[in-house]
């Protein structure tokens, strides 16, 4: 029979963990698992901007007849520019856009792109990163090689061995760099340790596709795309992945943005050929509620202005979880320095604990954690993180 060759392959590593939760019947069960902002309640709301934004939509709407194959200019434009910021006005000619079905969707067309141009190159990815890169990457035909990034143990970048493995990268290679609150490990490179990174790139002619799924999480939109927008400003061709998913809310709306810096203007039409038949293969074309969201949001002044106080809101809370964790850490284990916790931005943190002590957080404690101990700093509170810091505290190292 045609499909009983095929094996049940394992639940993802972190969206199968949803499914895991929510049978555990504890009532002081606790998820630190999928990246998904929770506010103080665990709620994980519609933000005010996208619901205003959204009724305007739908009571304006006059059809919903197909759109072109990129996505709807009410989109492109302002999505183009909050990526870009001030750097647009100097390589607007090179610089294109598409809508895609969320982060993933620009992540999977992005390398698609980049292995029809460089058919057999690979893709460098950090060490650790979000395990969907390997399937998004490499599901595209592009062979995948890691570059050294974090410790775990010791909890900190390991910058000079990544600066060393990108020199020795063959020239046209493409690297996923995430531009903002690193996943899984929270930790970004600071101003100097990315200035180095571009040097890198420029000097070796390597290619960057940033994974840009948390812009605003982690300061304001702003600082959190400034490597981003040096990378454009400076490099002949750059390739960017967005998510809407974490900052507008827009989880289960899959709303992202694939967007390509190219040498010059009539690359760049070229590609977006490219990229409007990768997409016209694979999905026709991309899903457009969620696009004309984040076009309403961005192109209303108030509206935007809402939004940038709304996901302000967001990175404060993390900030608040990050300072009460390590407080609560430091207070059960003296003898640890949980500062890295506190220094770092976004959702994520990796604890670097081992499998077995992810497991029993979740049997004796019912703490739920990604396997490779991940944890979503959003689904901490003032109530549950005491809890939380004394069953982690005895399993650090
Ligand atoms: C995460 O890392 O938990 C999120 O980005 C959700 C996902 O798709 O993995």
């Amino acid at each position: 029979m045609t499909f009983s060759t095929l094996d049940t392959v394992p639940s993802d590593s972190i969206l199968g963990l949803m499914a895991e939760f929510q049978a555990d019947p504890a009532g002081d069960k606790v998820d630190l698992t999928v990246g998904v902002y929770r506010d103080d309640c665990g709620r994980t709301p519609v933000m005010t901007a996208v619901a205003r934004a959204e009724e305007a939509i739908v009571r304006e709407q006059a059809s919903k007849a197909y759109l072109p194959v990129l996505g709807p200019g009410e989109f492109l434009e302002p999505m183009r520019a909050l990526i870009a910021g001030p750097t647009l006005s100097a390589i607007e000619s090179r610089l294109g856009i598409a809508l895609t079905p969320g982060g993933c969707g620009a992540l999977r067309v992005g390398a698609e792109l980049f292995g029809l141009a460089q058919p057999g190159k690979s893709a460098y990815v950090s060490s650790p990163t979000w395990p969907n890169h390997y399937n998004l990457i490499s599901g595209a035909g592009v062979p995948i090689e890691t570059h050294p990034y974090y410790d775990p143990v010791q909890h900190h970048l390991e910058m000079q061995a990544m600066a060393d493995c990108l020199e020795r990268a063959p020239a046209g290679s493409l690297v996923v760099l995430q531009a903002a609150c690193h996943n899984p490990t929270g930790a970004d490179p600071g101003p100097p340790e990315w200035r180095a990174i571009l040097d890198i790139l420029g000097r070796r002619s390597l290619v960057p596709f940033f994974d840009m799924a948390y812009q605003g999480m982690g300061v304001d939109p702003d600082e959190d795309a400034a490597f981003v927008r040096a990378a454009l400003a400076e490099l002949p061709e750059v390739l960017v992945a967005a998510s809407c998913s974490k900052n507008f809310g827009l989880y289960r709306e899959r709303t992202g943005a694939l967007l390509w810096l190219t040498e010059n203007a009539a690359a760049c039409r070229a590609v977006a050929s490219q990229v409007g038949q990768i997409t016209r293969r694979s999905y026709s074309m991309p899903p457009a509620h969620g696009g004309l969201i984040v076009g309403r949001v961005l192109a209303d002044p108030k509206l935007r202005e809402a939004w940038r106080r709304e996901v302000a809101a967001m990175a404060v809370r993390l900030r608040h979880a990050r300072r009460g964790l390590a407080a609560a850490l430091a207070r059960a284990r003296p003898d640890l320095d949980c500062s890295w916790i506190e220094a770092q931005r976004g959702m994520f943190s990796l604890l670097g604990i081992d499998a077995e002590a992810v497991q029993r957080l979740r049997e004796e404690h019912h703490i739920y954690i990604v396997g490779d101990s991940r944890i979503n700093l959003a689904g901490l509170n003032d109530e549950n993180t005491q809890l939380v810091a004394e069953a982690i505290a005895p399993l650090m190292r």
